[in-house]
């Protein structure tokens, strides 16, 4: 048996304008994960699926155009053993529709298991670009930094761009605490960045402005990050936050907990992902993480994780 993981996500500032080229930072959640095993099925099975998380289970010739019986049959056409019969299992601790990457993470996870089955390594752009062609047949229009933050495992400067994106691993002057709360509303990721498109061209001087005022923000962002300055990342992801709310991607139970953190003494506080529900980040200090991630939990998050 062939067995991988791939971490959820979590993006730091420039979600929704990254998906019009500008920059964006994301880093791995690398305590949450998403597991894949592939093991030899009976001759003639071909490709079996089972998520006992999802409660799903799937055979890839019955369900062609799921999409990971779609990233299996891609990997294995790559890999140059298209026939074989497979038993794939697939476990997640990432909530899904939560804004933590949990379809990349699984796609990601996928890929690695099957190409580990088959004795090949894949670099982490191979994994990316693969996950990325799955998401990109059920998402609409992602910019690929899911993919790419959960194949590299590392915190990235990202910027979509043809005909590759441009990843860069950042500078991280100093450890950063970070508590992740959950509002417990699932919203699919495609939902609101289909939403922020039809706005987008509804009025294109408006929502190109606020892209740019993300971008700049996130420019400072990586800036301060360098340096090691929690405070004024803070402020920045203060910005980010409003910004998204002029973008339309907030909600009433996101901002209360980004109210509630910034009370009990986050340094800064904002949405993480596609938004509407989902997660937010709040960056706190060691001294303040207990008082925020309490105070997380009274404003109502079903689960408060630390990053
Ligand atoms: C979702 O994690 C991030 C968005 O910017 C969409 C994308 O970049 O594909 C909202």
């Amino acid at each position: 048996m062939s067995s991988a993981s791939a971490p959820a996500k979590l993006i730091l500032c420039g979600e929704h304008a990254v998906v019009y080229g500008r920059p964006a930072i994301a880093v791995p959640l690398s305590d949450v994960r998403a597991y894949a095993e592939v093991a030899s099925a009976a001759r003639g099975a071909g490709l079996r699926f089972h998520a006992p998380d999802l409660g799903e289970d799937w055979s890839a010739d019955g369900q062609p155009e799921h999409p990971l019986s779609e990233l299996a049959r891609a990997v294995l056409a790559r890999l140059g053993a298209p026939n074989d019969d497979l038993s794939i299992t697939l476990r997640s601790d990432i909530p899904i529709a939560s804004g933590l990457g949990s379809g990349a993470a699984i796609g990601t996870a996928l890929v690695r298991a099957l190409a580990a089955r088959l004795g090949a390594t894949l670099p982490p752009d191979e994994v990316a670009a693969l996950v990325y062609a799955s998401e990109r047949r059920y998402h609409g229009t992602p910019s690929g930094i899911d993919n790419t933050v959960v194949a590299y495992e590392q915190p990235i400067w990202f910027v979509r761009r043809a005909p590759a994106p441009l990843i860069e691993p950042l500078a991280i002057g100093a450890p950063l605490t970070l508590l992740v709360g959950d509002t417990g509303v699932r919203s699919a990721t495609r939902l609101p960045v289909g939403a922020v498109r039809e706005r987008w061209q509804a009025d294109r001087a408006r929502y190109e402005a606020l892209f740019d005022q993300v971008g700049e923000l996130v420019t400072q962002a990586r800036t301060a990050l360098a340096a090691g300055d929690a405070p004024l990342l803070g402020r920045l992801l203060d910005a980010n936050q409003v910004l998204l709310e002029q973008i339309g991607v907030s909600s009433p139970e996101l901002e209360r907990l980004v109210a509630a953190a910034r009370t009990a003494g986050a340094l800064g506080a904002k949405l993480s992902g596609a938004g509407w529900g989902g997660v937010m980040l709040a960056l706190v200090t060691p001294e303040t993480r207990d008082n925020v991630a309490e105070a997380l939990r009274g404003a109502g998050a079903t689960r408060v994780l630390g990053a």
